[in-house]
């Protein structure tokens, strides 16, 4: 839901000063009725006249982007540091980050324009799984892994039962890469899991989400959902499926 005179300014009616004078003078019409009131709150499912003329919806569109590492997972950052939607300039439809990577974290980030589809994907009830690779400084040990599948306590209380893989060790690093699955989407997650059992996270990326992977794409690049793809995430948001 957005206020309506954001929507006539991004719809391209007018400015959103303009847009506001348009709303007030009585010629926005919301399904049909007058609307005068500035304040009032619109989606997509809204049918809104200028005038007499409908708006033209815009149409949606669904990206899967491979973040690359130092990059905010926002469409704009007050620091000036880079942010997601800057590897889509040649897009001219307001996407937005579906969730979010931390700065540091690399990997796959759904983008998209549909408000909807980044409610359900990222809604606590709908768990989707989401693997994760991470270097560990030091070796965990079986038992240290059993930890995380079984559900650990963190402050904000405890983790789901995750799937976890150590991929391999290197005794003269003593480093570790680890394969992990979770379908929450806490604040800096897999970071406090691994934090919790004495394991920092040195490097961290994402590798899957649902069925979808990073094939095909270098750090940077992104390719558009199939509608297949965008298909089979609502169905698997609406029967719990997870991946
Ligand atoms: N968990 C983290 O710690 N960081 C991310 O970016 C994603 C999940």
């Amino acid at each position: 839901m957005e206020r309506l005179q954001k929507m006539l300014a991004h719809a391209g009616v007018a400015s959103r000063r303009k847009s506001e004078q348009l709303i007030l003078d009585g010629k926005v019409r919301v399904n049909g009725k007058v609307v005068k009131e500035l304040g009032t709150k619109v989606s997509q499912s809204d049918t809104i006249e200028v005038e007499g003329v409908q708006l033209e919806k815009e149409q949606k569109v669904y990206y899967l982007l491979y973040k690359p590492r130092g990059v905010i997972s926002a469409v704009s950052d007050d620091k000036n540091r880079k942010v997601v939607t800057d590897f889509f300039d040649d897009i001219d439809k307001r996407i937005y980050p579906v969730g979010r990577l931390d700065y540091d974290t690399s990997g796959l980030l759904l983008m998209t324009n549909d408000g909807e589809f980044a409610n359900i994907l990222t809604h606590p009830k709908f768990e989707i799984d989401k693997t994760y690779v991470a270097r560990l400084k030091g070796i965990p040990t079986k038992e240290d892994l059993q930890k995380l599948e079984r559900g650990i306590k963190l402050e904000d209380g405890m983790t789901a039962p995750a799937k976890v893989k150590l991929l391999s060790g290197d005794k003269k690093t003593g480093k570790a890469i680890v394969q992990i699955t979770i379908h929450e989407g806490r604040n800096r997650q897999v970071r406090r899991m691994f934090d919790a059992i004495g394991f920092p996270v040195q490097k961290l990326s994402r590798e899957q989400f649902a069925f979808l992977t990073l094939k095909g794409l270098n750090a940077g690049e992104s390719r558009e959902l199939t509608a297949h793809e965008v298909k089979l995430l609502r169905v698997m948001a609406e029967t719990g499926k997870r991946h």
